[in-house]
């Protein structure tokens, strides 16, 4: 059967540390797979922006001797009505594996039924797992385990929150989320991870109080406050979630060794100030090159079928 990433589900905790391990020994090694899918191609469409995943996702394909295709939507034919399932047949044809960046996470769930290689979801409205991969990574650099560490989520329960919260539930760490009122994370995702949480650990966490979400914590994390696709409610959102923005005296709340995580791009002066995204708590940058390494491990995994280089 043909593996795919649609949320972190697909990959479950032993897949999410199989990733890990992988990720953390190409980084050791100098970054790059050389050569390790010798004449694939990786195909990506971003029907949203991107710098990140676009570019991190075609050095990984490169790293991996992959050719890399990107596509925006006014290149296919998909905007000028041919299905989702014809267009998943004929790339299937040409791709060894194919990312998607979309707004609705039905559209990468319809791909893959109709693919025959792996699809690998590169942010939905829903979902953001290739960016959750890369953010544990950062945490277990900087802590080692999962076990006992508590997150915090300032912000918005968007896709990036939906895939830490079920992060948290395969790895077993508590991630306390804050958010305004009518802005928490989907009831489904959230019982989910609480069900993997019974077995693995840790907890989920959901309030509205930023300072009580902070206390204490490891790692304190915040997304934008309106997503791409929410810019109508830019001016809005700004108003109502303007208690939630991260800075120094929240950081001060936090645990002494307490990190400061953003999947990127960062509105400065919305959700984090420029002291905290500058301080020396922020990983950012350590969080977004890890990108790199995760998404070279996925790939890999899911074109061979091995956890293991040569494995
Ligand atoms: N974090 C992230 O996915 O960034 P991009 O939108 O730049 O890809
Ligand atoms: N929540 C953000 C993440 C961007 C990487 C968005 O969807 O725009």
């Amino acid at each position: 059967m043909t593996r795919h990433l649609l949320t972190l589900d697909s990959l479950g905790r032993e897949g999410i540390l199989a990733n890990l391990h992988l990720a953390g020994d190409l980084k050791a090694a100098g970054g790059m797979a050389r050569d390790a899918i010798p004449g694939g191609r990786l195909g990506l469409i971003f029907d949203k922006p991107s710098t990140r995943t676009r570019v991190s996702f075609e050095a990984a394909a490169w790293g991996l001797g992959m050719l890399p295709i990107t596509l925006r939507p006014d290149e296919l034919q998909l905007g000028r009505g041919e299905t989702v399932a014809d267009t998943a047949r004929v790339l299937s044809r040409y791709l060894t594996a194919l990312a998607i960046r979309t707004f609705d996470q039905a559209r990468v769930e319809e791909l893959a039924r109709y693919a025959t290689i792996p699809i690998i979801n590169a942010l939905t409205d829903d979902h953001h797992p290739c960016q959750a991969l890369a953010d544990v990574m950062t945490l277990r650099e900087e802590f080692g385990e999962f076990v006992g560490l508590r997150v915090a989520f300032i912000g918005d329960g968007n896709n990036v929150c939906h895939s830490l919260i079920q992060a948290a539930g395969y790895l077993g760490f508590t991630l306390a989320i804050s958010t305004p009122e009518g802005y928490e994370p989907k009831a489904e995702i959230v019982e989910a991870a609480r069900a993997n949480c019974r077995i693995n650990g840790g907890s989920i966490e959901l309030g509205h109080d930023v300072r009580a979400a902070a206390k204490g914590a490891d790692a304190i994390y915040t997304d934008v406050w309106a997503s791409m696709g929410q810019e109508t409610e830019r001016q809005e959102r700004a108003r109502i979630f303007a208690g939630y923005r991260v800075d120094a005296e929240l950081m001060a709340l936090a645990a002494s060794r307490a990190i400061f995580l953003h999947c990127l791009p960062a509105h400065r002066g919305d959700e984090v100030t420029d002291e905290v995204m500058d301080g020396p708590q922020s990983r950012v940058w350590d969080e977004a090159e890890n990108r790199w390494y995760t998404e070279q491990a996925l790939v890999y995994t899911l074109v061979t079928g091995k956890e293991r280089l040569g494995g």
